[in-house]
């Protein structure tokens, strides 16, 4: 038996990176998955991978920013597959550097929507339905929540916010359903690079370089701590956050 059988997962952000290596782990563990992006074209591509290893999927267009889409993605699922046992809330964008005399108000109302407010709003409008089938609701942080940079301040706040979320979604949510958190390290994800300046491979090595397993994170890294959070093997726990950074935070302890 699969890990994920006879489950159906309702993935944001699921048409790259995490959010898509997610999407095809748990359709390869059993699960029916809704891809959920405000990417039409790489959300479409995720369901054909899914669909081509012998999976089931399909797509739903949301911005998750914006709540009408949060209730869409919602309804959609249960009218598509008939009931929600997992929501991965991982879209997410990366804020403009800057210090924070540089940056306009609209900075913070974007970055603090996409990040923030639509896990807020996938709980608000998933939770009774999880209720009801004792599943399992994934917020996604980031190091950044707890060791916020120079120039990515507020980056950190909101991923600082959904672990916060976290424990106050597992207590409303308990006992019939579940609410955790991930937090991801540096990630070989196509957001990777808009975190510094001039990307290139030479920075790639530096920064797995500052980890204390001397590797970026694989995306795959993060569909796996997903999958025990979505399945049954973590049903005694609720309410934490996990780091999944190769030890990017405890090398600076070492340095
Ligand atoms: N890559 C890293 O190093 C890293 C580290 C820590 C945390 N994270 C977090 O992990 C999550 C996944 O990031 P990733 O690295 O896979 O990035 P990614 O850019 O590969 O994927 C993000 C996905 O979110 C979607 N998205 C963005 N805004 C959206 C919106 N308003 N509505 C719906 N979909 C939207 C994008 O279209 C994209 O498919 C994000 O929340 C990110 O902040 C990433």
């Amino acid at each position: 038996m699969a890990r994920l059988d006879n489950k159906v997962a309702l993935i944001t952000g699921a048409g790259s990176g995490m959010g898509r290596a997610a999407s095809l782990l748990f359709a390869q563990e059993g699960a029916k998955v809704v891809v959920a992006d405000f990417n039409e074209e790489n959300g479409k591509k995720v369901v054909e991978e899914i669909k081509a290893q012998g999976g089931q999927a399909a797509f739903v267009f949301a911005d998750v920013s914006k709540a009408e889409y949060c209730k869409g993605a919602v309804d959609f699922t249960i009218e598509t597959y008939g009931k929600i046992d997992v929501v991965f809330c991982c879209a997410g964008i990366a804020q403009k550097a800057g210090m924070i005399w540089e940056l306009d108000e609209s900075e913070f109302d974007k970055v603090m929507a996409v990040n923030t407010k639509s896990s807020w709003l996938m709980a608000k409008y998933s939770a009774l339905e999880l209720k009801k089938n004792h599943g399992s609701l994934i917020l996604i942080g980031s190091t950044a929540a707890i060791r916020p940079r120079a120039t990515q301040g507020l980056y950190g706040a909101c991923k600082a916010a959904n672990n916060n979320l976290a424990i106050g979604l597992a207590a409303e949510l308990a006992p019939e359903a579940r609410c955790n958190c991930i937090n991801p390290g540096p990630t070989a994800t196509p957001m990777l690079p808009t975190f510094v300046q001039a990307y290139n491979d030479q920075v790639a090595d530096e920064i797995a370089g500052g980890t204390l397993l001397k590797r970026l994170v694989d995306p795959m890294d993060i569909a796996n701590a997903a999958l025990f959070f979505a399945s049954d093997e973590s049903r005694s726990i609720t309410g934490v956050s996990i780091l999944v950074d190769a030890g990017a935070d405890k090398a600076r302890g070492k340095n």
